[in-house]
């Protein structure tokens, strides 16, 4: 059985959707969480996962906090680490111990709309289609390689209607492709 970590900043339904999913191909171990009031947090309560949480507030520089979530997910020997929502860039050593070993979903078909609000900017750009994004972690923003792409077609959508859908599409892929990956 694998062993992922799942780091999550906000309201975590991408982190649920990866716990209802584990099974034959892999456990979630871990929930790393960088803001002490997120919803993601009752969740993981709820679904019996540990999670630890890391308050920028508490530490000197990014640096420093990023050696501590490295220190607490090292004796657990993840197989991959997944992001779902989570606001901070990787950057030091979680990046130098887990190269080609982070991912992170995204709502939009990258390079397209990436950063903040991407559902709203595809929206408002008049795109008849959109997507989900899967791909590996780099220093940039949302610049990593691709791992793999979903189109959502979302003309004639409301914007609530798009983001329904991006969201609903999401939930369906990114534990699919944790498997995938998993099993390989
Ligand atoms: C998702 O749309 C994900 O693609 C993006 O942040 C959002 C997180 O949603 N990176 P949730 O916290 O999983 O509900």
């Amino acid at each position: 059985m694998k062993k992922i970590v799942v780091f999550a900043s906000g309201n975590g339904s991408n982190f649920e959707s990866i716990v209802n999913e584990a099974g034959s191909v892999y456990s979630v171990s871990l929930l790393i969480c960088d803001n002490p009031d997120a919803y993601v947090l009752k969740r993981s309560e709820r679904l019996n996962v540990p999670f630890a949480v890391f308050n920028r507030n508490q530490y000197g520089s990014r640096r420093e906090m990023e050696a501590s979530i490295c220190q607490k997910i090292k004796p657990l020997r993840p197989d991959l680490i997944a992001l779902a929502g989570y606001m901070r860039l990787i950057r030091h050593s979680l990046l130098e111990e887990y190269q080609g070993k982070i991912i992170n979903i995204h709502p939009s078909l990258l390079p397209d709309f990436p950063g903040m609000k991407s559902i709203e900017r595809a929206f408002s750009a008049g795109a008849e289609e959109t997507g989900v994004t899967i791909h590996y972690i780099d220093s940039g923003v949302d610049t990593g390689a691709v791992i793999a792409q979903r189109k959502v077609d979302i003309s004639g959508l409301t914007l609530e209607e798009t983001e329904e859908k991006i969201h609903a599409a999401e939930h369906q892929f990114y534990p699919q492709i944790v498997k995938e990956l998993l099993k390989t």
